[in-house]
């Protein structure tokens, strides 16, 4: 319903996380605007996307830190209202080769988004932030006031950072309402198979290694270390399909459109409060997909954390969201997505 709709602008709309945010926004009913510059997507999103919708969705092809290109997507659309901002580098180990590619790209797309905002009076922001502001919690689950832990790479460090200029705007008056979403580990793809993770060259996250593994563009799977203080010896994370974690982000903006004061700072952990080890996914993989997956146990990876799992009950509670899809179902739609891969 182009033009009646509430509209959102979704900076790396065609990514991973943000192209199964566009399908939820959709079927709750807003606009979303998708503005992405595809350094870290794929063209074949914004086609996956419409096929799942049955409709075009909008979108502007550049960098959402490019002040005058975001001026134009601003002139454009009139009313816009929201904005979800998912652009931003993420890889770890990259960050620590290149520290200053991650500070320049993550802080100025965020700084150009603020600007913006208060000059065009946008009152609503949604801000990709991660679990790996906690570092390894002290204790566990996790809730929104575990403290934060010095960052473990610039690219947590960029987390941080943004959510510190997100709440120090807020807390100088700019008339704007901001939710930071903590992401925990997201994993699996649409149901449709017609969305999913696209990892640039060898896969650095667990889940899209396995199902490269399984589908043999991967020879084997590496367990980073089982020595580990956990039930099964190896590392422990809290693994939320991709599609809860979408609807996560609609939830926060009715959240937000639905406060009264005018300008507010909120946080809250998106995982789904349990806590899964390597080898649990490795082995629900293999019972769900009817597959034996050729792994062996390795070296610890530096830098991983131990053990990290979310307390929700914020979200639930605020933001009246919780997870409806298990372990089990992510790691059959990453399956399901990954043969769809094979045949284009
Ligand atoms: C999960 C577990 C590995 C690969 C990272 C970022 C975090 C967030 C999510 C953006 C760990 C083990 C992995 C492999 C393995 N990204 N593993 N063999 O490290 O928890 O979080 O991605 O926000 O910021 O740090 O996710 O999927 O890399 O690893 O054994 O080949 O799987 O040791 O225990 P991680 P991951």
């Amino acid at each position: 319903m182009p033009g009646t709709a509430t509209k959102v602008i979704v900076t790396g709309g065609a990514g991973y996380i943000g192209s199964h945010t566009v399908v939820e926004l959709f079927h709750a009913g807003y606009e979303p605007i998708i503005v992405d510059n595809f350094v870290n997507a794929e063209k074949s999103s914004i086609k996956g996307i419409e096929t799942i919708l049955g409709a075009k969705v909008k979108l502007y092809e550049g960098d959402s830190g490019n002040k005058e290109f975001m001026e134009r997507v601003i002139a454009q659309e009139r009313g816009i209202s929201g904005i979800i901002h998912f652009a931003a580098y993420k890889a770890v180990g990259e960050s620590v080769n290149q520290p200053l590619k991650y500070y320049r790209n993550n802080l100025d797309s965020l700084l150009t988004l603020m600007e913006l905002m208060k000059e065009h009076h946008i009152p609503h922001i949604v801000f990709s932030s991660s679990c790996t502001v906690y570092g390894q919690p002290d204790t566990l689950p996790v809730t929104e006031k575990s403290p934060k832990k010095p960052a473990e790479s610039p690219y947590g460090n960029t987390k941080q950072i943004c959510e510190e200029i997100l709440e120090d705007t807020v807390n100088s008056g700019v008339p704007i309402k901001v939710i930071a979403l903590r992401y925990f580990n997201p994993i699996g793809a649409h149901p449709s198979a017609e969305i999913g993770e696209l990892p640039l060259g060898v896969p650095n996250n667990l889940v899209p290694f396995v199902t490269q593994t399984a589908a043999g563009i991967r020879e084997k799977l590496t367990v980073f270390g089982d020595d580990y203080d956990t039930h099964d010896g190896t590392c422990l994370r809290d693994y939320i399909h991709v599609v809860d974690l979408a609807k996560a982000h609609v939830s926060a903006l009715q959240y937000l459109g639905s406060k009264s004061e005018e300008n507010s700072y909120d946080v809250f952990n998106i995982g789904t409060g349990q806590g899964s080890t390597v080898l649990d996914v490795i082995n629900t993989f293999e019972e769900v997909n009817n597959i034996k997956l050729n792994y062996s146990i390795g070296a610890r990876r530096a830098g991983d954390v131990e053990k990290v799992y979310a307390d929700v009950s914020h979200a639930n509670v605020e933001l009246r969201w919780k997870t409806e899809l298990s372990l089990a179902d992510a790691l059959k739609d990453a399956w399901k997505w990954q043969l769809s891969l094979k045949k284009n």
